[in-house]
């Protein structure tokens, strides 16, 4: 017999992986979601879907038939450079609604939420070095702000009302599902969208930065892992690889891949609250949890150019 999991941003990209996972598993997943980057195509056949704004109090009604057995609460808006744009709107989306997320779930009898939080959360760190949980956080961005926030509020939640959280500190996630329409989030599928949609590739910012890629299976795999581990109760962990790569790899690695060799490709300035480097230090979560990435960067690549190659031309650059 399968549980309920409410699964928020589960029309969007990390979110619409994870609820299928679940159904494939037996379960009946609930997703909560406004739209705001994530599409009803992406909603898996089976899953339930309940159009929210989770920074909503007054929406949250909606929701109360449900008893979940777990949140897995991936909606939020993702990008650095957005939440320049309107600082406010964004604390609303990433903290304000995880904290009133936590307080419906506890109202509801839940006791367990996996949290996606950011590597942006550690700002620019020190340059070439892996950055580990341990290390202090500086954010940069009105969106690490409140990715770090967010963590934080779980943390008093699992303390002081024993709502058992484990936040993700997710590095740059790919793969198919993917925006391609969403040029301002997303450093593969930004790249990726320029190279099979458009006819010039723009890199704001230095070719030498360099991230740390992990496919959205891994990701997928580790929030299931969670679910049910109580070695996982009350921790923060990176999720990458702990292998870097810098911009001008994967721009020479898309071109050759995609065999556009040629393809004018242009600098442009950076945007703010964009930091120069990121490296997970994988260690915690591979030793607590037993979790190791299996998608190797050039694999994966593969795996996102043939799902999106045959739209190119048709003028559908949006999720699968
Ligand atoms: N993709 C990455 O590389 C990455 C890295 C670090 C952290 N994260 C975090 O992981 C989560 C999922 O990221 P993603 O790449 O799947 O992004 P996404 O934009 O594809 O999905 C986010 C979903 O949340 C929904 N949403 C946004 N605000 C909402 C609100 N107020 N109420 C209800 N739904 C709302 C959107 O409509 C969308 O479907 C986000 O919280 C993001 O910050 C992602």
């Amino acid at each position: 017999m399968g549980h309920t999991y409410l699964v928020t941003g589960g029309a969007g990209f990390i979110g619409s992986h994870v609820a299928s996972r679940l159904l494939d598993l037996g379960h009946r997943v609930v997703i909560a979601d406004n739209l705001l980057t994530g599409s009803l195509e992406n909603v898996p056949d089976g899953a339930e879907f309940v159009r929210l704004d989770l920074a909503d109090r007054a929406q949250y009604p909606a929701l109360d038939a449900l008893r979940p057995r777990a949140v897995i609460h991936l909606a939020g808006q993702s990008s650095g450079e957005i939440s320049f744009e309107c600082p406010e709107r964004d604390l609303d989306i990433n903290a304000r609604a995880t904290l009133l997320l936590a307080a419906w779930a506890l109202e509801r009898g839940c006791r367990r939420f996996l949290y996606s939080s950011s590597v942006s959360v550690y700002g620019d760190g020190s340059p070439g070095r892996a950055m580990s949980e341990s290390d202090p956080v500086a954010p940069k961005s009105f969106y690490a702000c409140s990715k770090l926030a967010s963590e934080h509020c779980l943390r008093v939640f699992d303390q002081t009302y024993g709502l058992r959280s484990t936040s993700l500190r997710l590095f740059n996630v790919y793969g198919p599902g993917q925006n391609m329409a969403n040029m301002k989030q997303g450093m593969v599928s930004i790249y990726l969208g320029y190279v099979l949609f458009r006819d010039l590739l723009e890199v704001k910012g230095s070719f030498d930065r360099y991230r740390d890629f992990v496919h959205v299976d891994d990701v997928a795999d580790l929030i299931l892992l969670c679910l049910d581990d109580t070695r996982s109760f009350g921790r923060v962990f990176n999720v990458g690889t702990g292998r870097g790569t810098t911009v001008r790899e994967l721009v020479g690695l898309m071109l050759a891949m995609c065999a556009k060799p040629g393809f004018p490709v242009r600098e442009l300035p950076g945007t703010p609250g964009d930091v120069f480097g990121s490296l997970a230090d994988i260690s915690l979560v591979e030793r607590v949890m037993g979790w190791a990435p299996r998608v190797g960067l050039e694999q994966g690549l593969r795996g996102m150019i043939d799902f999106y190659a045959p739209r190119a031309g048709e003028g559908d650059v949006r999720a699968g």
